[in-house]
């Protein structure tokens, strides 16, 4: 290397640093009016996006460990195997009894002669394996059909290695013609990540099998046939305003006969119609050609769940229309009618008490109490002039009979656009209630957006910025990651939506599960094996803003303007009048340390401390993982007040909610 050369090299690197040096120890203020309340937070302000996609619920959070369990898959034997000692032709056949049971036609029938073991068995192998924890209870059961007594079924848990680590033993009694349940629990004996389920035949008779299913003992509220207990943890953990379900595009379907149909998704499980599930074949890049929605966790179970972590239910409907990237297929308008009643009937189902159909059908499914529904969405990611016509037809209908229940209409798939402003203009002309719009964009996009809002009409529809995500690479990629700096930038377009309460009255990421083994699409904020969740920054920036959500936003200025970005810093201020405390949030996406105070007006005396809760890293690109969860997580630490004034010291690349008692 040239000595003169590199040595004007440092030279320029040293003298660049001191001035950056001497930038950010410039004593930064902002001042805080807690005299002077804007808009007010509503309580639905941050929730959560819950679509099945990445195997969020199918092998995610509904428990089920039996992979097509009701042999309803395109392929009816898939995710099993069946191991013989000798063939015997049709020993295992598929059968069909659709004049029966139109929703779950299929099941298989045995062939038992002479059985020993070795003789004959099937393996099912789980959704990418079964997570197995030693010492835990599992709950197996299958829907039977045997004309005489003499077979056995011996269960076994296999691990890995082929060892057995649980076992079981059903001999189940004749029923003649007719189908019963029968079940049996055991205990595992060891952890496994990826363990099968071996079922061998014992004895002579002929078996009909359907609907085999088995149970971690340790599901959300010990409910059967219930949820992943850590994955509805992290949801509550967030204590979300609202939670969003089904999608996403999952409503929409690829074709209008795969679209989501919340009443085939009701009451008792084996009577729930299976369908593929879009995001089976979406990507060629991602291919998951065995995801498909047993609808195990349905609308009763979205309801019941928003319930139980305390969010407002937001059920979204499909308003007529496939999804305009895949078929582009349209109900007509005077074929609309029963996608309408849909919308009806759900409010009934939801809200109405148990003299009515649906609500008696809640009522059975062991809810008499209503679920206090207060708003729908109508269509995802729909535009055109096709989606506002259909749209008119549903507001005419719903709001005759439900001027209670607030309409949220979708602006597209994007935040710009033809597309979106043709949609924007048609719905306020419609004076929507709250309109979904999504952004799916780079980093720099957030950070530039964050005052997006700031000159939003303030009397008229309100916003509900119901998708969105940093793209690190670009939307669809799978390449994009969960880093630091992903995070950082939803953080500083989120205050633009704090400060903005007032036109912003929801919002959430999307989307929300991801298995590491099943996923179809990237970012998304909580990732999970078969065993194990852990949050991403993401994850941890939406709990915040959540948790510490306040009541009423207040002025936090620089030099009389909101914080938006200048030299890197973003920010919002609120109170919360429930816990009398003043909440600053302060996003530095600079690489500099940032000398701050910030300066309180309008106070009471302050108490001598304030709580900082940082969440930072050394690097922008750092992401957490299953194995190093809590790499980019919140720490707290404390700061001092001293004559209304909070000074600290910001790291660069981090997130920083300050707490004060007023
Ligand atoms: O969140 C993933 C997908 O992104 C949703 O299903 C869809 O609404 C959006 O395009």
């Amino acid at each position: 290397m040239n000595f003169k050369k590199s040595t004007l090299n440092f030279l320029v690197i040293f003298l660049l640093s001191a001035t950056n040096l001497t930038v950010a120890q410039q004593v930064k203020t902002f001042t805080i009016k807690l005299n002077d309340l804007k808009a007010e937070i509503q309580p639905t302000m941050w929730g959560v996006f819950f679509e099945d996609i990445n195997m969020g619920a199918d092998g995610g959070i509904y428990a089920e460990l039996i992979k097509n369990r009701s042999f309803e898959f395109a392929a009816p034997l898939m995710g099993w195997t069946i191991k013989r000692k000798q063939f015997t032709e049709g020993d295992v056949q598929v059968l069909s009894r659709k004049e029966i049971s139109s929703a779950n036609p299929r099941y298989i029938q045995v062939t038992v002669s002479n059985a020993i073991k070795g003789s004959l068995s099937l393996t099912n192998e789980g959704f990418r394996g079964m997570g197995i924890k030693n010492g835990l209870r599992y709950d197996f059961s299958m829907m039977y059909r045997l004309n005489s007594n003499g077979v056995r079924l011996h269960l076994e848990l296999v691990n890995t290695k082929g060892e057995v680590i649980g076992e079981g033993l059903l001999s189940p009694d004749a029923t003649g013609n007719k189908w019963k349940k029968q079940s049996v629990s055991f205990i595992a004996t060891a952890t496994d990540p990826k363990a099968k389920l071996n079922i061998w035949f014992e004895g002579n008779g002929v078996i009909d099998l359907d609907m085999i299913s088995l149970f971690p003992g340790d599901t959300w509220k010990n409910r059967p046939g219930g949820f992943r207990a850590d994955m509805v943890q992290m949801l509550a953990d967030m204590n979300p305003g609202f939670i969003r379900f089904p999608g996403g595009c999952i409503v929409e379907g690829r074709e209008l006969a795969t679209r989501y149909q919340w009443k085939k998704t009701i009451g008792p499980v084996e009577e729930r119609q299976l369908i593929v599930n879009r995001w089976n074949t979406e990507f060629i890049h991602r291919p998951t050609p065995d995801y498909f929605q047993t609808f195990g966790l349905g609308f009763f179970e979205y309801f019941q769940l928003a319930e139980d972590i305390g969010a407002a239910p937001l059920p979204i409907l499909n308003c007529g229309m496939a999804c305009q990237f895949n078929t582009a297929e349209f109900v007509s308008l005077d074929g609309i009618g029963p996608y309408v009643q849909d919308a009806l009937d759900l409010i009934e189902f939801a809200n109405a008490d148990a003299g009515t159909k649906w609500g008696r059908i809640r009522a059975d499914m062991g809810h008499p109490k209503p679920f206090n529904l207060t708003m729908m969405g109508v269509g995802n990611e729909n535009w055109g002039p096709q989606y506002v016509e259909r749209l008119k037809i549903f507001t005419k209908a719903i709001k005759e009979k439900h001027p209670e229940i607030k309409l949220i209409y979708s602006c597209g798939t994007d935040p710009d656009g033809e597309r979106f402003d043709d949609l924007n203009r048609e719905l306020r002309k419609m004076n929507a209630d709250i309109i979904d719009e999504h952004y799916y964009r780079r980093p720099e996009w957030f950070m530039q957006n964050a005052a997006r809002y700031d000159n939003y009409p303030r009397k008229a529809s309100k916003i509900f910025a119901g998708e969105y995500a940093a793209q690190s690479d670009k939307t669809v990629s799978p390449n994009n990651k969960n880093n630091l700096l992903t995070a950082l930038s939803e953080a500083a377009f989120m205050t633009g939506l704090e400060r903005n309460a007032d036109v912003v009255s929801m919002a959430s990421y999307a989307p929300l599960f991801a298995h590491v083994d099943g996923w179809q699409w990237t970012p998304d904020l909580i990732w999970v094996d078969n065993l194990r969740t852990y949050g991403t920054p993401n994850y941890y920036v939406q709990k915040l803003f959540s948790v510490y959500k306040g009541t009423h936003v207040v002025p936090f200025l620089s030099n009389n303007r909101p914080v938006t970005g200048q030299d890197g810093l973003f920010g919002t201020a609120c109170i919360d009048n429930k816990t009398n405390e003043l909440i600053v949030k302060f996003v530095n996406t600079s690489d500099q340390q940032q000398a701050v105070n910030y300066k309180i007006e309008g106070s009471g005396k302050l108490p001598r401390k304030a709580l900082i809760t940082v969440l930072t890293s050394d690097r922008p690109d750092q992401e957490n993982s299953l194995d190093a969860p809590l790499t980019i997580s919140p720490k707290d630490q404390e700061v001092d007040v001293k004559n209304k004034e909070i000074k600290f010291s910001v790291k660069p690349y981090s997130f920083n909610v300050v707490r004060v008692k007023m």
